[in-house]
């Protein structure tokens, strides 16, 4: 049965969705979560639509079960393949999903040019070509699929040499393009942040989707008489499909970061 401390649960296909959940966190600091990192059937971006959406059927059905009050689906990938049929499959049930913040990056600056960062696989999705058209009068946007990255930031490489190196032979097909801004539309390159605007200089604006998610998720539990009215702390708990120790390790050590 749900109830108001039932836990909100975060699915990502790793540790990317700890940057969304971090936002949660900030702003519903008395909810409860449970994060679900699919890191066994990792990486999602490089995968089919088909794919990714019959595995995110298998992770919902699952945290429902776990008594979730509502999913965030923080993995733009598994938002463009499956968050559609998903409210159509559950419809009374919460489900909010991410994507990347072209928006904010066309409010930011008018007519400017967008680096979208972002998986294979949410770069030929039906979603974001509908994202895209709906700004393309208002900024020029250049798309980069970053199959790799991801694998990066799963193998704890947040910062050093080797994620220098691969994002500045990344970046250098594009080094004649002064870019305003950067959309970070995958939430594990949140993550690397730092490296990213050490790679492109402090002048680049960089954006993601997980502020966003954030606030739209409270305004969602809000409306659904949802929301945690116990004024203590909630807990956090993590899981991953892999049952790899490293991993959940590397999970806390995210949350930790960038809580701080
Ligand atoms: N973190 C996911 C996203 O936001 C994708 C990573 C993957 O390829 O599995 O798109």
């Amino acid at each position: 049965m749900i109830k108001h401390n039932s836990p909100i649960a975060v699915i990502d296909s790793g540790v990317g969705g700890i940057s969304v959940l971090n936002e949660l966190i900030k702003i519903m600091p008395n909810e409860n979560f449970l994060y679900f990192g699919d890191n066994k059937n990792a990486p999602y971006g490089t995968k089919t639509a088909e794919q990714v959406r019959k595995l995110m059927f298998c992770n919902v059905e699952y945290l429902i079960k776990k008594d979730a009050k509502a999913i965030v689906i923080a993995c733009n990938t598994a938002t463009g393949a499956a968050a559609k049929e998903l409210r159509n499959a559950y419809k009374d049930f919460p489900i909010i999903g991410i994507e990347p913040a072209i928006k904010q990056s066309a409010k930011y600056k008018e007519h400017s040019n967008v680096l979208v960062m972002a998986t294979p696989l949410t770069l030929h999705q039906e979603k974001f070509f509908d994202l895209m058209d709906r700004f393309s009068d208002e900024v020029n946007i250049v798309t980069l699929p970053c199959p790799g990255l991801m694998e990066l930031v799963e193998e704890g490489k947040t910062e050093g040499r080797e994620l220098d190196e691969f994002l500045k032979k990344l970046f250098e097909p594009y080094n004649k393009i002064k870019f305003d801004s950067v959309v970070l539309g995958c939430t594990h390159y949140t993550h690397v942040k730092s490296a990213v605007q050490k790679a492109l200089g402090n002048d680049v604006m960089i954006f993601d989707g997980g502020e966003g998610t954030a606030r739209e998720t409270k305004r969602r539990l809000a409306e659904l008489d949802l929301l945690n009215d116990d004024p203590v702390k909630g807990w956090v708990r993590i899981e991953c499909s892999s049952q790899d120790k490293d991993i959940t390790e590397l999970a806390l050590k995210l949350l930790k970061n960038s809580a701080s």
